[in-house]
């Protein structure tokens, strides 16, 4: 049997949601606890099909962990096997992220490549380019990264930004010997709250959420950290303003941290919609009319990747000619094919997507591709004509929390349902 998502056309959308903790936040926080071998404890962990993957690939290698009610405790003292293996690591190439943790405290490990996925070839080159800086011995036999060597501090430019391999090296050099700059960094709040608690463990950082990274290492001893709550997720976020937005609706969504949304919210806002907040809440407000809009996909703060399937979307119902311009990865644009299937009026030039709208659009079969684009199939289904099936629903449980309960208490109409292998 398999499953696929049974939507039902839900007009009008009404409430609230509360938002989650940020998977992209949890994963190398999870990944950086193998830099101490006292028990960590940390809240707000989302209970998400990436995270409960990370877990696993932590206890293949010895660690011992409780995760309950979105409470983790983890202690990675009984690690006795540094080899992330293929058959976790093929299927969340977020594994990537305890490389420099297994590499800054035992001087040697093994990583199976993660290998491209859906939305591009995401290469781990740079990880790797700056871990040699740091002294690393990297060869790379059988599919498998092997690493060894006792890292020092260095002066590390990427010439990309990369989220990963900035966390990657943020941990690395927590435990090298001497200072590690790293310019270009990744800036997104995700990397922000990495460095905030690696530093409240004992890591001397300079210029955290700047572009220029300072870590002194405490080669001396392991890390000590103190409890901490990851910071809600600003995709889940967006995705659920992104449905109020679609279907023109009202709602509130709780425990959400405006700052970390500016751009989502200005883009929003240039289609027409407005926006009440209050401290952790943000209530989106329907728009006389959906006008079209313009992106170009950047790294924080500009307007993020994890977004842009969804804005494409609305964009549907814009009165006119809206342009997705995807910088960031050279695929993501397999959920134009199935927004069609529904009856959507989009081209592909390139990097970039041109939207006809407004078009009315009629259930379908549609399928789900990649975690971001699975929620722009949803955010269709709930205003297309009729009933949508979304397959390979898998893709969408792997970074969005009780998604059926928090999209059915705002009144959509959807169920899971299972059905045999064609
Ligand atoms: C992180 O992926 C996120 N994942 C992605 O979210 C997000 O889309 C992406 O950053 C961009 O914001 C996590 O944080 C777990 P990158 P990451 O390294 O770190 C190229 C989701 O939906 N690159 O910032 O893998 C790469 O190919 C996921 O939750 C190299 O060329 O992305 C891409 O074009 C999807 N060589 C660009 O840089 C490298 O060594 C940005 O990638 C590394 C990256």
């Amino acid at each position: 049997m398999y499953k696929y998502l049974h939507i039902y056309e839900s007009p009008k959308l009404s409430g609230s949601v509360t938002i989650s903790g940020a998977k992209n936040a949890a994963l190398p926080l999870i990944a950086s606890t193998i830099l101490s071998d006292n028990d960590v404890e940390m809240t707000n962990v989302p209970n998400v099909a990436d995270v409960k993957t990370l877990l696993k690939l932590l206890s293949n290698l010895g660690a011992r962990y409780e995760f309950d009610n979105n409470k983790l405790k983890i202690n990675t003292s009984s690690i006795n096997n540094t080899t992330a293996v293929y058959e976790i690591v093929k299927t969340m190439r977020a594994s990537i992220l305890v490389l420099g943790p297994l590499l800054a405290r035992f001087g040697e490990c093994k990583v199976s490549l993660p290998g491209g996925c859906a939305i591009g070839a995401r290469p781990v080159d740079l990880h790797l380019k700056a871990l040699e800086t740091m002294g690393a011995d990297i060869k790379i036999q059988g599919g498998y990264i092997h690493a060894k060597g006792k890292l020092k501090g260095a002066d590390i430019v990427f010439d990309k930004i990369t989220v990963t391999g900035t966390e990657n090296i943020v941990m690395a050099a927590a435990l090298a010997e001497g200072e590690t700059k790293i310019i270009n960094a990744a800036k997104e709040p995700e990397v922000v709250q990495l460095c905030e608690v690696l530093k409240s463990a004992g890591v001397e950082i300079k210029g955290i959420g700047s572009d220029e990274l300072i870590i002194k290492g405490t080669s001396k001893e392991l890390l000590k950290f103190p409890p901490f709550s990851i910071i809600p997720d600003r995709i889940e976020a967006g995705t659920y303003l992104c449905a109020g937005a679609i279907t023109n609706s009202k709602i509130t969504i709780k425990n959400a941290e405006p700052e970390h949304m500016e751009s989502i919210l200005l883009k929003l806002k240039t289609m027409g919609f407005s926006f009440e907040i209050k401290e952790k809440e943000i209530t989106i407000l329907p728009a006389k009319k959906i006008t079209p809009v313009n992106i170009s996909t950047t790294e924080y703060p500009g307007f993020p990747t994890d977004m842009q399937a969804q804005f494409m979307a609305i964009a549907t119902q814009a009165q006119g000619v809206s342009t997705l311009e995807e910088r960031l990865f050279e695929n993501r644009f397999m959920h134009v094919p199935e927004l069609n299937r529904l009856g959507a009026n989009i081209k592909i030039q390139g990097k970039i997507a041109t939207v006809y709208g407004p078009t009315k659009l009629y259930g379908a079969d549609v399928m789900a591709t990649d975690l971001r684009a699975s929620s722009a199939l949803v955010l269709a289904g709930l205003i297309a004509k009729g009933e949508t099936k979304v397959h390979r629903i898998y893709h969408l449980f792997r970074g969005y929390e009780n998604l059926l309960d928090k999209f059915k208490s705002l009144g959509a109409k959807m169920e899971l349902k299972e059905e045999p292998l064609p």
